[in-house]
C-alpha cells in the first residue's frame, strides 16, 4: 500500500495532463533567451504578480538568494521574521553567498511595523546598515499563516519610510491569495521583488520565479547565471508551470479545507496541540505527554502508512496537497491518533 505522504506539498507527481503538456512543449536554449515556453511563463507570472518582469529559476531557494544579492551587499543587515525559510532552511546560503546578516523581528514569523521601526539600525555609518525587509507569505514554520493584508501593508510602509528594500518570499503566495481572496498582485504590490514556487501546492515537478522591475530582473539574471541557474531547454519544465497555473490554482482551496479537516480530527486529543485556525495547507502538531514521544509517533505512523516530517523535538508537520484527497486526510488523522496513543 502506498503511504499517505503529508511531509510536504513538494511530493506531488506530475499528472498525466501535465506530462502531456511537458512532452509537447516548444523549446529552445533559454540561456541564450531562445525558449518560447520559458518566455511565456515568465510573462504570465510577471502579469500575475503585477511586476514588469520575472525570471524562471530552478528553486525557491535560488530565487530567495538572488533577491538577497540584488538588494544587499556583504555585511548588510536583513530584517526578517522568526523561522523564515531564507534564514533557517537554506543551508546558510544567505551568509555564505550574499554575506548578509539577519536580524529577527517579532515572534512566530509574522511581525509589525513597530518591529521594523525599532530594528532599523540607529547606529552610525560604521555599523551594518539595515538594507532589506524580507516577508514570508504564507509563512511555512508559522503553520502556513497568511499575512493579514493590513499588517503586510503597514510593515511595508514602515520599511519604505526608512528607505529599505522589500522582498516577498512567496513560495506559497498563491495559497495566500486563494485563502484570503486577495489577488496575488495585490499582495505582491508593495514589494520590490517577489519569489513564487511552482513545485509546491501547484504540483509542478521543478521551478520557481523571481519577479520585480525590469532593472532589478536584469541584475537578477546575472546572479542566476552566477549561481548556475541558467537552464537550457527549460521549456519542458516551464510547460509544467504553465499547466499548473491554468489547472491547479483555484483547487488550492481544497487543500486548505483538507488541512482544516485533518486539524479538526486530531485537535483535542490529550497531549496533541494544533493551531485553532488553519489558514492554508500546513498543520503543525505539537506533542507532549500523555502523547508518545515524537520518534515513536513517527515510527508508528510510518508502519501504519503515514509519512510526516519533524519540525523540532516535539513538533511535526502535515501538509496537504493535490495528491491527497479528503478521505486520505481523514485516514491520516486516524493513523496519527493511533500512533500518538499509548
Ligand atoms: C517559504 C519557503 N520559501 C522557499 C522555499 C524553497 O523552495 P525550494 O525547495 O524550491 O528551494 C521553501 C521550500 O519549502 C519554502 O517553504
Amino acid at each position: 500500500m502506498t503511504p499517505i505522504d503529508l511531509r510536504s506539498d513538494t511530493v506531488t507527481r506530475p499528472s498525466a495532463g501535465m506530462r502531456e503538456a511537458m512532452a509537447h512543449a516548444e523549446v529552445g536554449d533559454d540561456v541564450l533567451g531562445d525558449d518560447p515556453t520559458v518566455s511565456r511563463l515568465q510573462q504570465q507570472v510577471a502579469r500575475l504578480l503585477g511586476k514588469q518582469a520575472a525570471i524562471f529559476v530552478p528553486s525557491g531557494t535560488q530565487a530567495n538568494q538572488i533577491a538577497l544579492l540584488v538588494h544587499a551587499r556583504p555585511g548588510d543587515e536583513v530584517l526578517i521574521g522568526e523561522g523564515a525559510h531564507q534564514m533557517c532552511d537554506e543551508s546558510g546560503a544567505a551568509g555564505a553567498i550574499a554575506g548578509v546578516q539577519f536580524s529577527v523581528l517579532g515572534a512566530g514569523g509574522l511581525f509589525d511595523a513597530a518591529d521594523v521601526e525599532r530594528a532599523v539600525s540607529p547606529l552610525g555609518s560604521e555599523f551594518a546598515p539595515s538594507r532589506l525587509v524580507s516577508v514570508e507569505d504564507t509563512h511555512n514554520r508559522a503553520g502556513g499563516r497568511v499575512w493579514p493584508l493590513d499588517r503586510l501593508r503597514a510593515v511595508c510602509a514602515a520599511a519604505r519610510s526608512r528607505g529599505l528594500a522589500l522582498h516577498l518570499d512567496g513560495a506559497r503566495l498563491l495559497n495566500a491569495a486563494v485563502a484570503s481572496g486577495t489577488p496575488a498582485k495585490e499582495r505582491a504590490a508593495p514589494f520590490d521583488t517577489v519569489s513564487m514556487c511552482l513545485s509546491k501546492g501547484l504540483g509542478a515537478p521543478v521551478g520557481s520565479l523571481i519577479a520585480g522591475s525590469a532593472e532589478l530582473m536584469t541584475r537578477a539574471h546575472r546572479y542566476r547565471r552566477m549561481l548556475g541557474g541558467g537552464m537550457r531547454q527549460a521549456g519542458v519544465l516551464a510547460a509544467a508551470g504553465l499547466y499548473a497555473l491554468e489547472h491547479n490554482v483555484e483547487r488550492l482551496a481544497e487543500d486548505h479545507a483538507n488541512a482544516r479537516r485533518f486539524a479538526e480530527l486530531v485537535r483535542g486529543e490529550p497531549g496533541v496541540t494544533v493551531d485553532d485556525v488553519i489558514d492554508t495547507n500546513i498543520v503543525m502538531v505539537d506533542l507532549a505527554p500523555p502523547a508518545r514521544p515524537l520518534p515513536e509517533v513517527f515510527a508508528r505512523a510510518f508502519e501504519r502508512g503515514l509519512m510526516l516530517i519533524p519540525m523540532g523535538p516535539h513538533r511535526l508537520r502535515a501538509v496537504t496537497h493535490l495528491d491527497v484527497d479528503r478521505a486520505a486526510c481523514e485516514r491520516a488523522a486516524e493513523i496519527l491518533l493511533e500512533a500518538v496513543r499509548s
